[in-house]
C-alpha cells in the first residue's frame, strides 16, 4: 500500500479587513489580538496540535510583511511556514490555486485565518481520515445563514449541496471556514468560473466535487465559533477566551498594595502599582498600571499605560494610554491611541480621531 501523504495546512491570511475599521486600516485582521494574542496564533496552535508540520500562509501585498514579522518561521509552534503571496483577492479557491505548488498532491486543511473556534481540529481531521471523503467541511448552525456559505446535508452528514450566501438558504448550517481536502479539489477548482462577485469561490469548487460524484462530508462544530469581524464579536471573543482558557499567572512586578482576585495574568515586564485587578483578565508585557481598577474580561496590551482609570470588559491594544478615565466599558482602543481626561475650565472634548472611529460620550 502506498504510504499515506502527510497532511499539510493552508491558512488564508490575505484581504484588507474592512469590517474592523479603523483597526484594520493599519493592520491585518488576522493579527487583531484576542486576549493579547493574534488570532493567527490560535489558528497555528490548532494546526500544530493536529500533528500538521507543514503550513502555507497565503498573504496579500497590503498586510503580508506585518504577518510575516509577527508570526515568523513557525518554530514557536513546531511547524515550518511557507509564505505565499496572492497578488489580488480573487477568492478562496484562487488562494488554493496560488498555493498549489506548496500543496503538491497532499491532503490539506484549509483554514481562514480570522476564524476562532472553541476547540481543536483533531476530531475533524479524524473524520477525513476515517471516511475517505474528498472533502470534509466544518459546519455550525447560525441564525443568519444568508451571510455565509450554506450546506444541505442528509441524515448521515453527507453534504448534498452547497451555496454561497444564498437568498433562500436550504438550511441554517453555515460553512465555518475550516475545510479538509484531498488532491481532488485542484481539479474541481480548474473546472469552475468566477462568481457574480468576481471571485473563484471554494464553495463552488466543493459543489463541483459533489456534482461529479465525489463524497463530501460534514462535521458539525459543537463549541463556539467567532467571526471576529466586528467590535462586539471581538469583545465577545476576548471574553470567551479569557473565561475559558486563562489561568492565574503573575510574572510581572505587582506591588503589595495591589489587590488581585480571580484568574489574572500579568505578563513579565509589566508593572502594577496601587491597583485592583479582577479576573479573568490579562496585562501584557511592559504595560504600566497605576492606581486603577481593571475589571473582568479585559485585555490590556503590551506596553500600554493605564493611570487612575476604571476599565471593564474592554480590549486595549498595545501602546495605548488611558489616563484619569472614570469608567471605560465595552470598548476597543486601538494601538498607540490615547484616551486622557484633561481638566479645563470649560467642559470641552478635544479629539483627534482617525477615520471610521466611534466615540460615545
Ligand atoms: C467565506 C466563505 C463562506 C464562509 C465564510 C466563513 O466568506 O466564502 O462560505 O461561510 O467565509 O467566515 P467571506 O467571509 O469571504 O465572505
Amino acid at each position: 500500500m502506498a504510504e499515506e501523504k502527510r497532511m499539510k495546512a493552508l491558512i488564508l491570511s490575505g484581504g484588507k479587513g474592512t469590517r474592523l475599521r479603523p483597526l484594520t486600516h493599519t493592520g491585518a485582521k488576522q493579527l487583531v489580538p484576542i486576549a493579547n494574542r493574534p488570532i493567527l496564533a490560535y489558528v497555528l496552535e490548532n494546526i500544530a496540535n493536529a500533528g500538521i508540520k507543514e503550513v502555507g500562509i497565503i498573504i496579500s501585498p497590503e498586510t503580508g510583511a506585518e504577518i510575516k514579522s509577527t508570526i515568523g518561521d513557525g518554530s514557536r509552534w513546531g511547524v515550518s511556514i511557507r509564505y505565499i503571496l496572492q497578488e489580488e483577492p480573487k477568492g478562496l479557491a484562487h488562494a488554493v490555486l496560488v498555493g498549489k505548488e506548496f500543496l503538491g498532491d497532499s491532503p490539506f486543511v484549509m483554514y481562514l485565518g480570522d476564524n476562532l473556534i472553541g476547540c481543536g481540529i483533531e476530531k475533524f481531521v479524524e473524520t477525513f481520515r476515517t471516511t475517505g471523503a474528498d472533502a470534509v467541511i466544518l459546519l455550525k448552525p447560525v441564525d443568519n445563514p444568508q451571510s455565509f456559505g450554506v450546506a444541505e446535508t442528509d441524515s448521515t452528514g453527507r453534504i448534498l449541496s452547497l451555496e454561497e450566501k444564498p437568498k433562500n438558504p436550504k438550511s441554517n448550517l453555515a460553512l465555518v471556514g475550516i475545510y479538509i481536502f484531498s488532491v481532488e479539489i485542484h481539479r474541481a477548482i480548474s473546472e469552475i468560473k468566477p462568481s457574480a462577485r468576481g471571485e473563484l469561490e471554494i464553495t463552488d469548487a466543493i459543489q463541483r466535487l459533489i456534482t461529479v460524484g465525489r463524497t463530501v462530508r460534514s462535521h458539525i462544530l459543537d463549541t463556539w465559533w467567532l467571526d471576529t469581524g466586528k467590535k462586539d464579536d471581538l469583545l465577545a471573543a476576548n471574553t470567551i477566551v479569557l473565561d475559558e482558557w486563562f489561568k492565574r499567572r503573575i510574572d510581572g512586578d505587582v506591588d503589595s498594595s495591589t489587590q488581585i482576585t480571580g484568574r489574572v495574568t500579568v505578563e513579565k515586564g509589566a508593572t502594577v502599582r496601587g491597583s485592583t485587578l479582577r479576573g479573568p483578565m490579562v496585562i501584557g508585557a511592559g504595560a504600566v498600571v497605576e492606581e486603577s481598577f481593571i475589571g473582568p474580561f479585559t485585555s490590556i496590551g503590551a506596553g500600554t499605560i493605564i493611570k487612575k482609570s476604571i476599565i471593564e470588559h474592554s480590549v486595549i491594544l498595545a501602546g495605548a494610554e488611558i489616563s484619569h478615565i472614570d469608567r471605560l466599558e465595552d470598548s476597543l482602543i486601538g494601538r498607540n491611541a490615547k484616551v486622557v481626561k484633561c481638566h479645563f475650565k470649560h467642559e470641552a472634548l478635544r479629539l483627534m480621531i482617525g477615520d471610521d472611529s466611534v466615540v460615545e460620550v
